[in-house]
This record gives structure tokens, sequence and C-alpha cells, in this order.
């Protein structure tokens, strides 16, 4: 079968594939970091990653960034020049916080759903990171759209359209 590549906004995955974020604990660096160097997108859940750190009972903000920057690190060193995204759910506390780590550690891609991302594009500015909200309407995207463009004149660099029969948030 001839599959065609995906772009995203310059993001070129050989593979038409994006595995979808799985928290927690499910999709992390092995997983995202194999479908990415399959030629896929691979996306490391943002959903406590953590979870089974030493701290985390203590600290689990602490423990949750350490645990995504090694993640991602670790997906990029697997995936050698494969897409890595992470998904942060809007819902995260400490939404920035998490939005910050992916840029430091270079993330390629945040995709985020559970609710709208509305000030996604103010957290990623001046940064090469691509954004993509995950909409169930129509009517979602172009209210989050719109408000984007207003208030910061950004568009995404892909949307995610999940329906009804999707198991996501
Ligand atoms: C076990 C499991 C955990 C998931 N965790 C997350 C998550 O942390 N954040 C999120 O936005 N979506 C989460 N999802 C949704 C998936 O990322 C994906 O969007 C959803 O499963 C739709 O794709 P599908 O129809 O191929 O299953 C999860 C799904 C599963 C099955």
């Amino acid at each position: 079968m001839i599959l065609k590549e995906l772009s995203i906004n310059g993001l070129i995955a050989k593979i038409p594939v994006i595995q979808g974020g799985m928290g927690v604990g499910i999709s992390l660096s092995s997983l995202a970091g194999a479908v990415a160097g399959a030629g896929g997108v691979g996306i490391i859940s943002a959903a406590q990653p953590g979870y089974n750190w030493e701290g985390f009972a203590s600290n689990p903000l602490k423990t949750n960034l350490e645990a995504l920057a090694h993640h991602i690190k670790k997906a990029k060193e697997i995936a050698k020049g494969g897409i890595i995204g992470v998904n942060i759910m809007c819902a995260a506390s400490n939404y920035a916080e998490y939005v910050k780590c992916c840029i430091e550690n270079k993330a390629d891609l945040i995709v985020s759903g559970a609710g709208l991302p509305i000030n996604l594009p103010e957290l990623v500015k001046n940064s090469a990171i691509k954004i993509a909200p995950i909409v169930s309407s129509v009517k979602a995207a172009n209210i989050l759209l719109s408000a984007w463009d207003k208030r910061y004149g950004k568009t995404a660099d892909m949307v995610v359209v999940e329906g009804p029969k999707a198991g996501g948030h």
C-alpha cells in the first residue's frame, strides 16, 4: 500500500499515522519513540508521566515535569529525527508549566484537548513548536480559531477532530 506523507505545517511524517496520547503511563517514550521512529507521529501523554517515579507522592508537579522532560528527550533519541509530540489536557492543573517543559525539551508538537486551549498561542510564542487543538465539532473549531486569530493573529498547525465514537476526552 502506498501511503501519502503527512505534513503538519512543515513537519513531515512519512507514514500518515498519529498515535493518540494515552495516560496514565501508556504513551511515554518507548511507544511514542517507536511510532515516530517508524515514520509516524508519536505522542507522549502529559497526564501524570511521573506516576511511577520516586517523589511523585510528595511533589507530583515537580516529579511529573522531570519525568516529562526525560520522556521527551528519550523519545527523540529512540525516534532518530522522527516527530515527537505531547498531549496536554486543558483541564490539567499547571497547564502552562507543561507547555514550557515541552518547549524547553524540544518536543515538535503539542496536541491539546479536554477543553479549548484558548491561551496556547500565547504560551508557545517565540518557539518553533507546532500546536494542534482537539475539537469535537465545527462550532468548537470556529470559536477557538477565531479567538486565536483575534487575540494572537495565529492559527493551528493541525486540528484533531474527534467524534462521539473516539475514546478521547
Ligand atoms: C487508555 C487511553 C488513555 C487515553 N489518555 C488520553 C489522554 O491522556 N489525553 C487525551 O487527550 N486523550 C487520551 N486518550 C484518547 C486518545 O488519545 C485518542 O484520542 C482516542 O483514543 C481516539 O482515538 P481512537 O479512536 O483511535 O481510539 C486516551 C485513550 C485511551 C484508550
